[in-house]
């Protein structure tokens, strides 16, 4: 798609400038350095296609070209509760999926969006400090948008899924790009009001429900989702007097003997 079709999509949107470009390694480094550089805030940095795009924990995020969304945010917030902001990216996708097109998507914590509990996009927030002061933070978000984008060969930690192939049609890119920025630009300023930390909360995938939690190489901790913490970590029951919070971890669903073997899980 040319870069005016872009540019003509996110007409009048207060953001700052856009930088497209066909090919990139990553979006996030390229906004990392226009960040370094002084770029206004609400930049944008959008990529057809990335050769080498990052996912958390060092994993890979695969964008083939003419497929998905890949574009990066540069924010220069005011104060510094970095993890909401993957919560910012995370429910600003999954609302968009929900009002525009009408799909079930669910925030998976900390930072996935599913649809029927298949992953459809990513967000990888990255925050940038001089010294002790937050120069900014890197917003980067990967939607997988065609069925091509769902990578084949290589191993995914989770199953995936795309915007099209959940919807059974067509879906214009441009159009998903404005319509998560509306929606971006709308849960922004309420990021430290609770109302983000709400409706995070509102739109968890398996609230409720008996999951695995990894953290580190440990062995998974298994337990119920009871919510969130005001500083944006996950509350889990764990037997029916212990509740513990964690600020770290990969969520799986709970094989079915894990939820029998844990029947004080089920309330
Ligand atoms: C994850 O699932 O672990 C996060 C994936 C984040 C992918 C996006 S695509 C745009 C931006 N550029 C990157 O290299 N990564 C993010």
């Amino acid at each position: 798609m040319p870069e005016n079709k872009w540019s003509t999509a996110l007409k009048n949107l207060p953001l700052g400038l856009l930088h497209y470009f066909d090919k990139v390694d990553s979006t996030n480094d390229i906004a990392t350095k226009l960040l370094n550089e002084g770029a206004p805030n609400l930049s944008i940095v959008l990529a057809n296609e990335q050769l080498k795009g990052r996912g958390r924990n060092n994993r890979t995020w695969v964008t083939p070209k003419d497929t998905a969304l890949a574009f990066s945010l540069i924010l220069r917030p005011e104060r510094e509760k970095i993890p909401l902001f993957s919560g910012l990216g995370s429910l600003a996708v999954c609302k968009t999926l929900q009002k525009k097109y009408s799909l079930p998507a669910k925030v998976k914590w900390p930072n996935d969006v599913l649809i029927n509990g298949k992953k459809v996009a990513g967000i990888l927030a990255e925050a940038h400090w001089l010294g002790n002061q937050l120069r900014g933070v890197i917003l980067g978000i990967g939607i997988n948008v065609t069925p091509q984008s769902v990578p084949v060969d290589i191993k995914l930690n989770f199953p995936a899924t795309s915007v099209e192939q959940e919807l059974g049609d067509e879906v214009s890119r441009a159009d998903l790009l404005r319509d998560v920025l509306v929606e971006l630009l709308e849960w922004y300023p309420r990021l430290n009001t609770g109302a983000l930390l709400q409706a995070w909360e509102e739109n968890l995938a398996y609230k409720g429900e008996i999951i695995r939690l990894s953290v580190g190489d440990d062995s998974p901790i298994r337990g119920r989702i009871l919510g969130l913490n005001p500083d944006a970590s996950l509350r889990l029951e764990l037997s029916p007097r212990e509740e513990k919070s964690f600020q770290v971890g990969e969520i799986h669903r709970a094989i079915a003997y894990e939820v029998c073997k844990y029947p004080h899980l089920h309330l």
